[in-house]
């Protein structure tokens, strides 16, 4: 097949971050991506509805003239949180979902939950009001080894969530483990989970062999090849649960290039080239468009877009660059070590 037509896709986990690197990478996005979830680990991070607001004003004033984009906004979860203020912001259209980050488990975490009983009444009215919870499935424990952690974060935290709250939607961002799939799978309701391009693409090797890669870290960090192979076949099976959750997250390449790098790849500008790669290899390009446009609006209770986009297959390697430069400084784009030849025409 030498092209393939798609309803637009959708982003269901972006980082676009904000100021200068927002400036600089909204571009990659709205370019190819209709909507996106957008994150809100911020420093400070986007807490309340007001602060949702203010962000998406941010975002779309940065939106380059003529791009059509619609930022999907979640609230941070905190301890603190007030469930009168999440549901104020979900009833108005502006929430789309709250987004819990254990404590310390990732990049600007630490504002997170560390006990989830003191979460549990903005949960109950989540549940409630039919509010998706989107969570970093990890635990935080050290004692846990970091490879565990998201199996770990199924039996002792998720799955007695679930129980206690049958009711709340739960979205399982960039699930890494054939456990994470197969939990999935095996729930009858209010679970779904968001696969991002890289994890369809590396495995821990990528970090580890040769050298320390910091370019292909992020968390949670890609696991073993068995772990890889799970995942391909879940976003490549059509299954309405599993959808494109890039988790494209930038950041400068002197805080990646250092004693203790952040986590975080950034895929929004060859993604795609990335998907079809990885759905032809798989001889499932009929599912590219389930998983990249279709899967994630049900999910989330919405329609697909009404435009597509076509994919073609060049003869010759389709050029991107290395980096791109933005007001905060140079990024490194994700570099999937095999030529691209999908291009987005
Ligand atoms: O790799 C990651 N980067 N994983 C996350 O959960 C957060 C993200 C970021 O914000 O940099
Ligand atoms: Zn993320």
């Amino acid at each position: 097949m030498r092209s393939i037509t798609i309803r637009r896709p959708d982003d269901w986990h972006l980082h676009l971050r904000d100021g200068a690197m927002l400036e600089g990478v909204i571009g990659d996005t709205s370019r190819h991506f209709a909507r996106a979830i957008i994150m809100p680990n911020l420093v400070p991070p986007v807490v309340t509805t007001a602060d949702a607001k203010a962000y998406r004003d941010r975002i779309m004033a940065a939106l380059p003239k003529g791009d059509r984009f619609e930022p999907l906004m979640t609230l941070y979860l905190t301890e603190d949180t007030s469930p009168d203020d999440v549901e104020e912001g979900a009833r108005s259209g502006l929430v789309t979902a709250v987004k819990l980050y254990p404590a310390g488990a990732t990049t600007n975490s630490h504002g997170g939950v560390r006990d989830m009983a003191k979460a549990m009444p903005v949960l109950e009215r989540m549940a409630k009001i039919g509010l998706p919870l989107c969570v970093h499935g990890e635990v935080t424990t050290p004692e846990v080894d970091i490879f565990d952690r998201e199996k770990v974060f199924i039996d002792t935290v998720l799955d007695p969530l679930r129980r206690r709250l049958p009711d709340l939607k739960v979205t399982m961002e960039h699930v890494t483990t054939s456990d994470g799939i197969d939990y999935i799978r095996s729930a009858e309701r209010n679970i779904a989970g968001s696969i991002t391009t890289h994890h369809l693409i590396i495995n821990r090797n990528a970090i580890l062999v040769g050298g320390i890669k910091p370019h292909y870290y992020c968390l949670p960090v890609a696991k073993r090849e068995s772990h890889r192979l799970a995942l391909r076949a879940a976003a490549t099976s059509g299954d309405r649960r599993f959808f494109l959750g890039t988790d494209s997250a930038p950041h400068v390449d002197p805080l990646k290039e250092c004693a203790c790098g952040c986590a975080g790849i950034y895929t929004s500008i060859n993604t795609m080239s990335c998907l079809a790669h990885v759905f032809e290899q798989e001889n499932a390009l009929d599912k590219l468009e389930a998983f990249a446009s279709l899967n994630g609006p049900a999910w989330y209770g919405l329609a697909p877009n009404e435009d597509t986009i076509t994919l073609v297959r060049r003869d010759t390697p389709v050029p991107y660059p290395a980096k791109i430069e933005t007001g905060a400084g140079p990024v490194t784009v994700f570099d999937p070590m095999f030529d691209l030849f999908w291009d987005v025409s």
